[in-house]
């Protein structure tokens, strides 16, 4: 990918680019963050360092083989953002699946949409024509955020998540490219 740096809406500079090995304790802190806020996403439990340094060795050997695209936004030397479109496979190859998460101090500042917006002009020079992803029906912002994009929501599972001491409908949205 491009590498890049833009000035967010607070006026911080933020600098978008490929993960490497020495973001592990970066990536684990942010995952880890939004679990402890218990962010609207599947993870409950917190990431181990070891569970993440395995994770992220897969990680950086599929992003070199191309089945996985990657974004990591760094703000002074702090991972506080990641965006990725992982590529299926067989009939469906022309299909990614997104997915994304930004530290909550940062968020509101444009660092999600300028993640997705680099994930889609890196998605199309790979080919990929149909960008899906899966959101739960009570996180406004990220809903909000994706129909920006232009992405359609084509089905839902009712009560597919268990939410606190209630459930709530899985959505499938999905964006064409090509
Ligand atoms: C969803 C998420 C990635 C958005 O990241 P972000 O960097 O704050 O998004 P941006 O600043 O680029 O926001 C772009 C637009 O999305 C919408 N949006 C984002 N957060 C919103 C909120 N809390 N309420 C309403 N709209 C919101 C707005 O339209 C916003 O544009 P605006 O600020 O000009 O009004 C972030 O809130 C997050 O990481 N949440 C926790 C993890 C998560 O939910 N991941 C997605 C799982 S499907």
């Amino acid at each position: 990918m491009h590498t890049q740096m833009f000035s967010a809406k607070d006026g911080r500079t933020v600098l978008l680019r490929k993960p490497r090995w020495d973001d592990l304790d970066g990536l684990l802190a942010l995952i880890n963050s939004l679990v402890r806020e218990d962010a609207p996403i599947n993870r409950m439990a917190e990431v181990s360092r070891l569970e993440e340094s395995e994770f992220l060795t897969k990680r950086l050997s599929s992003i070199e083989n191309g089945a996985i695209i990657q974004v990591v936004a760094e703000v002074d030397g702090e991972i506080v953002g990641n965006a990725e479109i992982s590529k299926l496979r067989g009939r469906e190859a022309h299909v990614g699946r997104l997915g994304i998460g930004v530290k909550r101090d940062y968020r509101r500042i444009g660092i999600a949409t300028r993640m997705i917006e680099s994930l889609l002009h890196q998605a199309e020079e790979h080919g990929l024509k149909i960008i899906l992803l899966a959101v739960y029906a009570n996180n406004l912002s990220a809903i909000t955020l994706y129909r920006k994009f232009g992405f359609r929501e084509i089905g839902r599972t009712p009560k597919g998540v268990r939410w606190k001491d209630a459930y709530v409908d899985d959505i499938r949205m999905v964006l064409e490219i090509a």
